[in-house]
C-alpha cells in the first residue's frame, strides 16, 4: 500500500461544506421566493355559478364573476398580492372596431368592480389589448390585412380609461403598439387616475407558447395569421432593451418580459440595465408543459414549480405572473 499524501492532493476549498446541511444551505441561499412575488392570472366568463376547466391547461378554470370573487378571495387569503384578469368574450362582443373593449359594462369592467367591492385590498391588473374584442383575433385594428398602430392606440386609451373608471389598479398594455404607454399615461392623468399604475408588456415576443391561452379565452380559432408585425422576434435581445427604455421614458411603472423561461437572459439584462420593477409572465404554454409532464409522472410538479419560480427570482424578476400562483403560495406555507 502506498502511503497517503500529507496534503495538496486534497482541495482546500470545498464547495460542498456549505451544502452539507440544511441550515447552512439556508444561510447561504442567495435568492428567496415569497408569496409577495406572485400575480395570479384568471379567466372570467359570463353567467352565474359556473366554472369550466381549460382543456389545454389542466388545473386552470374559467369562472363566472360570482365564483371569481370566491377564487380571488382564496388567493387573497393565501397572501397573493395581485390578480390579472382575462375575459372570455363571445362572438357578440367581437367586431371590426373592437367597440366592446371600452364598454363600461363589458365583462372585464363588471369583474373589476365586483372584485374591488368584495376584496378592496387585492391588486387588480387589467390586460389592455384588443384581441378579445376583434373578429380577427389581433391585438389591434386591421385594415387591408395590416395592423394599424396609431388608430389602435386611440382605442387602447379608451379601453384603459374604462378599466381605470371601473377601479383597476394596474393597466397592462399587452398589445405592443408603438407609443401607447405615453398616450395611456396622459389620458389617465388627464382624467383623475394619476395613481393608476402602468405595467407595460415591454418585451413581448411572438411566441408559440401562447396557444393554450388562446384556447382559454377562445380567441385562437379567430386569429388570422400571426402577430409577428407587432410582437418581437425571439432572435432579438438588444431590441428588448430599446422597448423597455422607450416604455420607461413614456411613463411605465413596471415592465414585463413575456414569455418567461425561454427569456431569462432578457430579464437579467433588463434588471441590470434599468433597475426598475421587472415582471415576468410564465405563460400558458410553459404551464401546460409542466403540467403535462407532471401528469405523466415524468417529473414532480411541486418540486419543479418551486425551482422554476426560484429561477425567475435569481434572474432578477420582482414578480411572476403564473397560473401556478396558488400552488406556489400553498407550497411556501408548507
Ligand atoms: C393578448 C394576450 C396574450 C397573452 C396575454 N395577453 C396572447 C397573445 O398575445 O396572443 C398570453 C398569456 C399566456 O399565454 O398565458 N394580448
Amino acid at each position: 500500500m502506498t502511503k497517503p499524501l500529507p496534503h495538496a492532493a486534497f482541495p482546500r476549498t470545498r464547495m460542498r461544506r456549505n451544502r452539507a446541511d440544511g441550515w447552512t444551505r439556508r444561510l447561504v441561499a442567495e435568492t428567496t421566493l415569497s408569496v409577495d412575488d406572485l400575480i395570479w392570472p384568471v379567466f372570467v366568463i359570463e353567467g352565474q355559478n359556473r366554472r369550466e376547466a381549460v382543456a389545454s391547461m389542466p388545473g386552470v378554470e374559467r369562472f363566472t364573476i360570482d365564483l371569481l370573487v370566491d377564487a380571488v378571495g382564496e388567493a387573497n387569503n393565501l397572501g397573493i398580492p395581485c390578480v390579472a384578469l382575462f375575459p372570455v368574450v363571445g362572438s357578440d362582443g367581437k367586431s371590426e372596431d373592437a367597440a366592446a373593449a371600452w364598454d363600461p359594462e363589458n365583462l372585464m369592467n363588471r369583474a373589476i368592480r365586483a372584485l374591488k367591492a368584495a376584496i378592496p385590498d387585492m391588486g387588480i391588473l387589467g390586460d389592455v389589448a384588443l384581441d378579445p374584442y376583434t373578429t380577427h383575433g389581433h391585438d389591434g385594428l386591421m385594415r387591408d390585412g395590416r395592423i394599424l398602430n396609431d388608430e389602435t392606440v386611440e382605442v387602447l386609451i379608451r379601453q384603459a380609461l374604462s378599466q381605470a373608471e371601473a377601479g383597476v389598479d394596474i393597466v397592462a398594455p399587452s398589445d405592443m403598439m408603438d407609443g401607447r404607454i405615453a398616450a395611456i399615461r396622459d389620458a389617465l392623468d388627464g382624467s383623475g387616475h394619476q395613481l393608476a399604475r402602468i405595467c407595460s408588456y415591454a418585451a413581448k415576443y411572438a411566441s408559440a407558447f401562447y396557444s393554450p391561452f388562446r384556447d382559454a379565452v377562445n380567441s385562437g380559432g379567430f386569429l388570422k395569421g400571426d402577430k409577428r408585425t407587432y410582437q418581437m422576434d425571439p432572435a432579438n435581445g438588444d431590441e428588448a432593451l430599446r422597448e423597455v427604455a422607450l416604455d420607461l421614458q413614456e411613463g411605465a411603472d413596471m415592465v414585463m418580459v413575456k414569455p418567461g423561461l425561454p427569456y431569462l437572459d432578457i430579464i437579467r439584462r433588463v434588471k441590470d440595465g434599468f433597475s426598475v420593477p421587472t415582471f415576468a409572465y410564465h405563460v400558458s404554454g410553459e404551464y401546460a408543459m409542466l403540467r403535462a409532464a407532471a401528469l405523466n409522472g415524468w417529473l414532480d410538479y411541486d418540486k419543479a414549480v418551486i425551482e422554476l419560480m426560484t429561477a425567475f427570482k435569481r434572474a432578477g424578476t420582482d414578480a411572476v405572473l403564473t397560473y401556478t400562483a396558488k400552488d406556489v403560495a400553498r407550497l411556501l406555507r408548507g
